[in-house]
């Protein structure tokens, strides 16, 4: 089957993970790829081995962006998708918040099972710098933005196109940091809005909403696992294609009526409508 027979995407933060994973589906769906990373070997990488484009940018620095938008549209002419997908959870080395994320939850267990109160508590927010704050934001939600801005210059006069925003759970119940999770409900809320904003030209905008996948982004979740499956009615974490063949459904002609939605493969982590 080619559902994306003839269509052109750039998938952003796609060296690894989940973005490598989808576009290893796109390309299996027949679309023609661009692949962004921060990483220029992870993105020209990746390039080689699926065929398209590889641009090293890093998505959260505009002119970055633009210029990259710009090679796009003068290599490809064209573009039908978008997957705002480029992200992060822990800042390289920061093993104290790992630590606390891991063990905290579980202190907390045992008081509440040694009959309590509670003693441990994660500070996660109390001790965030600006810059932890800023940067969370600058990759995720302004990075969703420039790179969107670019690509409706693109896809507005061709009348058509498709843009998928990688939210998270932690965007809907928290958990994790504050920072990620701002972010992550940040681009649910510019994806409502902006699918309303461009739908009379024929732009559809949704966003993913995952549940915790096996990646290198969950490598970290070593103690926590355990209560985050007990959470999770399937108990288990997700695998890359769990999102990656919902990414195809988005982008595909298959979800025609599909606007301003979240999709959000979490094994029962989270019910809703
Ligand atoms: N893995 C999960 O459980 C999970 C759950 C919900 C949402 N997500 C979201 O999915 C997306 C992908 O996560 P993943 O699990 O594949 O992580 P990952 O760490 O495996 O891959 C992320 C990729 O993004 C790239 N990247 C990071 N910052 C970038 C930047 N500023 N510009 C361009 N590229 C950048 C990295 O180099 C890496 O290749 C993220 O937005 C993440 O928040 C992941």
């Amino acid at each position: 089957m080619a559902r994306l027979g003839g269509k052109k995407a750039l998938i952003t933060g796609a060296g690894a993970g989940l973005g490598a994973q989808i576009a290893r589906r796109f390309k299996q769906e027949g679309a023609e790829l661009v692949i962004n990373d921060i990483s220029d070997d992870a993105a020209r990488k990746l390039a080689r081995e699926l065929g398209g484009i590889g641009i090293a940018a890093d998505v959260s620095d505009s002119n970055a962006v633009r210029e990259m938008f710009a090679r796009v549209e003068s290599e490809l002419g064209q573009l039908d998708i978008l997957v705002n997908n480029a992200g992060f959870a822990f800042k390289p080395g920061d093993q104290e918040t790992i630590n606390r994320v891991n063990e905290v939850p579980l202190k907390q267990l045992a008081e509440l099972e040694a009959g309590g109160p509670v003693q441990t508590h994660l500070d996660l927010t109390v001790d965030m710098t600006d810059q932890d704050w800023h940067r969370m934001i600058a990759v995720h939600l302004d990075g969703t933005f420039f790179c969107s801005r670019e690509a409706l210059k693109i896809m507005n006069p061709q009348l058509s196109g498709c843009i998928i925003n990688m939210g998270s759970i932690m965007g809907t119940t928290g958990g994790m940091g504050s920072n990620y999770c701002a972010a992550k409900a940040g681009i649910l809320g510019f994806t409502r809005s902006l699918a309303r904003e461009v739908v009379s030209r024929g732009i559809r905008v949704n966003a993913l909403a995952p549940g915790f996948i096996d990646t290198e982004l969950t490598e970290p979740l070593v103690a926590a696992r355990t209560l985050i499956e007990a959470q999770t009615p399937m108990r288990r974490f997700g695998d890359r294609d769990d999102i990656a063949w919902a990414a195809v459904y988005l982008a595909s002609d298959e979800a025609k009526f599909m606007t301003g939605q979240v999709l959000s493969p979490n094994g029962g982590y989270v019910m809703s409508q």
